[in-house]
């Protein structure tokens, strides 16, 4: 805790945040305005953010390979679209279904830590992004949110998702479940590629630490952030609001190493399934045998993820092995796919792949880091029209037509060139 806070300097300074948090946010304000797309928002959270803290946001795991291709593999793809299907925008129908909800848009904003070290609206801002567009919302169990201020954003009865660690301590483990439990949530997603830390280099290099030390370096970065710095030094320190004990935001990478517990496994798994009363997705499948073995484990949700190429440097891109997933489980399975989704037609995509919904992490927090609620609203709203624009020109209506024929409209470049050579051969008579 900074010195600042331990004097409850942070009070006086908060009494005058209604004159000076205007002046300090005009800039960040200007610049959230005028963005187009998710790459415009990732610049002005990098303008606004401490360097550290932008750092651990944005960053992957080693090399930041998997980051890059979770991003590239949509590329991959072609959307082979259908002319003069006459959809004009009024008639299109985002709804969706997921965990058994109604929502308005089959996309939404996946469970990330920390959220108040991006803004001081942290958690909150998100869940009020997701009442605003009617879609689901999930809760980290790293949040530094209480579930008590999640719930004053979301009407009772929100359709909403809570995300569990494997944590060591079973008490730890059911106090966390009962939380949520009371707090509404009915949906709950067990992290599973996350039992060990995974290798940072931005964030070593960068000495992140929350609050920032008193280096040079650092309070040079606090200087090159006012907004971000004054709502720090504004606010309350964060806590982690859902853990009981007093973990100071600070030793985030510490309390988890002595709290992730590694030998977690599938017995422990179904236990955890029983323990549950409602569905339950395992989150960081990769592999269509892991997912067979998940839905006998009693989990009711496949969430295909790398957690955002964050962990295991070297794991696939997600949506290069969705395709293969849902061929092993069956069209009735729930599928949920995140990662590297910069883009409407990326979601577009993975629609028609095989998910039934797709979550973003980074886009959205950097709409946070931007601007707070307007910004997730905004990082929201640019991936909805985006999605919607690519529905209208592909030629599908629903997303339960997209769906359906998912197969057609998207393919594979290997495969649509291998089409392409095959129709030259057949039109020049060579088969
Ligand atoms: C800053 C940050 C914090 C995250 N924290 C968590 C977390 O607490 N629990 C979790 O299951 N996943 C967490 N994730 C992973 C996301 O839930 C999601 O799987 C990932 O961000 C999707 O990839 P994308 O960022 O490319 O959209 C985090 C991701 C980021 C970027």
């Amino acid at each position: 805790m900074s010195f600042i806070h331990k004097l409850g300097l942070h009070k006086a300074l908060g009494a005058l945040s209604p004159a000076v948090r205007p002046l300090l946010n005009a800039a960040s304000e200007r610049r959230l305005a005028n963005a187009v797309n998710i790459a415009d928002l990732r610049t002005c959270a990098k303008a606004r953010m401490h360097p550290m803290c932008f750092g651990y946001l944005d960053s992957g795991s080693d090399d930041e390979v998997t980051l890059r291709r979770n991003h590239d593999a949509y590329a991959e793809f072609e959307l082979h679209y259908h002319v003069l299907s006459g959809l004009s925008p009024e008639t299109l129908d985002l709804r969706s279904r997921v965990f058994g909800r109604d929502v308005a848009l089959p996309f939404f904003a996946c469970p990330t830590a920390g959220n108040r070290m991006f803004h001081d609206e942290g958690e909150a801002a998100a869940a009020a992004a997701a009442a605003h567009h009617g879609t689901l919302y999930g809760l980290s169990s790293l949040a530094t949110t209480s579930i008590g201020g999640i719930a004053e954003q979301l009407p009772a009865g929100h359709p909403k998702v809570f995300q569990l660690y494997v944590w060591k301590d079973r008490e730890l483990l059911r106090d966390v479940l009962a939380q949520a439990r009371e707090g509404g949530f009915d949906a709950l997603a067990l992290t599973v590629d996350f039992t060990w830390y995974g290798n940072r280099e931005r964030d070593i290099r960068n000495g992140f630490t929350i609050p920032p030390k008193y280096t040079p370096k650092q309070v040079l970065g606090a200087l090159s952030a006012p907004a971000w710095t004054w709502d720090l030094i504004s606010n309350e320190p964060y806590k982690y609001a859902l853990l009981r004990e007093d973990v100071p935001a600070e030793s985030l990478a510490s309390f988890v190493n002595e709290q992730i517990n590694p030998a977690f496994d599938w017995a422990d798994a179904e236990w955890l399934c029983q323990e549950w009363d409602g569905p339950v997705a395992i989150k960081g499948v990769v592999r269509p045998d892991d997912a067979r073995r998940a839905l006998d484990a009693g989990f009711s949700t496949l969430w295909v993820s790398n957690h955002g190429g964050r962990q295991l440097e070297g794991s696939p891109a997600t949506v290069s092995v969705l395709p293969a997933i849902r061929a092993a489980v069956g069209p009735d399975v729930e599928i949920i796919l995140d990662g590297g989704v910069q883009r409407g037609t990326d979601i577009l995509k993975g629609l028609a792949l095989g998910a039934d919904a797709v979550g973003v992490g980074k886009p959205y927090l950097y709409g946070l880091g931007a601007g707070g609620t307007a910004g997730v609203v905004r990082a929201l709203d640019i991936l909805k029209i985006e999605l919607e624009r690519a529905m209208g020109l592909l030629g599908v209506r629903t997303v339960a037509d997209l769906k359906a024929r998912g197969d057609d409209l998207v393919r594979h470049r290997g495969s649509s060139a291998r089409d392409a050579q095959g129709a030259r051969y057949a039109s020049s008579g060579i088969v």
